[in-house]
């Protein structure tokens, strides 16, 4: 390789210092998640909703994509996608997840493990609902994950539900498409720290609610 070339695999950064001190987290990492999402959104991370989805399928192979956090609450992070998908019919299988919200911007990560259950049709009615008519449309056009002959026949769908839905003002809810609700069991706070010391607050929850402890970088 001659001395011109930039190879972004060998780059190497020394992350800054801003320390994450367990006691500066708030006690409920679910809202300590919403605060560093805030904080991505203010610090300019396009999409700092975006988190990557790991899954299990029945075979036992993991599978990860990802997919935008639409909404936190007390029973955890809500995601909606085509339960028919690949992800739909692992996640229906094997509710076990991982899930990471990379910020490199910010030097900081999340992970989350717990398992995504179906959400209630009210949940999922309301939040398809809000969603762009052409979304709508898309959700109603699309057998996600599935092979499809050309780009020319996805767009026929289209347009055969365009006409199908022509004149009806409200646009239902796919019952195959909906909401899954990620109960996390553990959330792992990551901060880049000089020198390789990065600073990582693991929360587990327990009996008697959450409990956090610093692991080693
Ligand atoms: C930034 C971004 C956001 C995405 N958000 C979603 C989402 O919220 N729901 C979804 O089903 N797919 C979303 N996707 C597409 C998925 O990554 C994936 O391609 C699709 O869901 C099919 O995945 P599967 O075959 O593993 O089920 C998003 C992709 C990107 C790059």
């Amino acid at each position: 390789m001659n001395d011109s070339t930039i190879n972004p695999l060998d780059k190497r950064k020394d992350y800054g210092s801003d320390a994450l001190e367990e006691g500066e987290l708030l006690a409920d990492p679910l809202e300590q998640l919403r605060l560093w999402i805030e904080q991505a959104d203010a610090a300019g991370v396009y999409e700092p909703n975006a988190m990557v989805l790991a899954t299990i399928d029945p075979d036992g192979n993991p599978s990860s994509r990802t997919v935008l956090l639409r909404g936190i609450d007390e029973h955890g992070l809500y995601f909606y996608t085509d339960y028919g998908s690949r992800k739909g019919l692992a996640l229906l299988a094997h509710s076990a997840v991982s899930v990471v919200f990379p910020w490199y911007l910010q030097h900081r990560q999340v992970k989350v493990f717990g398992h995504a259950t179906p959400t209630q049709v009210e949940v999922s009615d309301a939040y398809f609902s809000s969603r762009p008519r052409d979304s709508q449309i898309g959700a109603w056009a699309s057998d996600q994950s599935r092979p499809i002959e050309s780009r020319g026949a996805l767009e026929a769908k289209v347009r055969e539900m365009e006409a199908q839905f022509t004149g009806v003002d409200t646009v239902p809810r796919p019952e195959k498409w909906g909401g899954f609700v990620v109960e996390p069991e553990r959330m792992e706070f990551w901060a880049g720290r000089t020198s390789r010391l990065h600073d990582r607050i693991s929360f587990e929850k327990g009996a008697q609610g959450w409990s956090a402890s610093r692991l080693q970088p």
